[in-house]
């Protein structure tokens, strides 16, 4: 099975944000780690990034023609755009939301998600390793 991986907002410059929240790595090496994952549980992985809200729902509108599941971590989008959720909803597939940091834990508007009520699960505050978590959240709705 084949799952789309997005990142939003802010993701391009991953080495320069909170190591103590992101981890320092940049984001190629976050694709290339996400990608290993994908090899070992079997799944094939497509990853996309972009700082653009429109380009990020024109990719979800795609989603369902070559991807059977989404991987999404919007970034602070996943707070506020209502937009991004309603165009999760359109891509009809399962959609598991990753944060690197626990987001939970953090700032009371880090806390809010606008993807509740369309996403199939949620992973957060496990770093890097959430999305392999995450892989595995989608295999398990392929299942279902
Ligand atoms: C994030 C958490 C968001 O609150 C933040 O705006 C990000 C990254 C995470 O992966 O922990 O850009 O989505």
């Amino acid at each position: 099975n084949r799952a789309l991986v997005m990142h939003g907002i802010n993701f391009s410059a991953l080495d320069r944000r909170p190591a103590e929240h992101y981890g320092g790595l940049t984001y190629a090496q976050l694709e290339r780690e996400i990608t290993r994952f994908g090899r070992e549980l079997d799944v094939t992985v497509n990853c996309f990034q972009s700082n653009y809200e429109g380009a990020f729902v024109e990719e979800l509108h795609k989603a369902s023609d070559y991807a059977d599941g989404i991987l999404i971590n919007p970034g602070a989008w996943t707070h506020y755009s209502w937009a991004i959720r309603d165009a999760i909803e359109i891509a009809g597939l399962p959609a598991i939301e990753v944060h690197l940091s626990n987001v939970d834990a953090r700032e009371p508007f880090r806390q809010v998600s606008v993807l509740e009520g369309v996403r199939t699960g949620k992973v957060a505050g496990k770093g890097v390793d959430g999305y392999r978590d995450g892989l595995q959240l989608l295999k398990e709705a392929w299942e279902r």
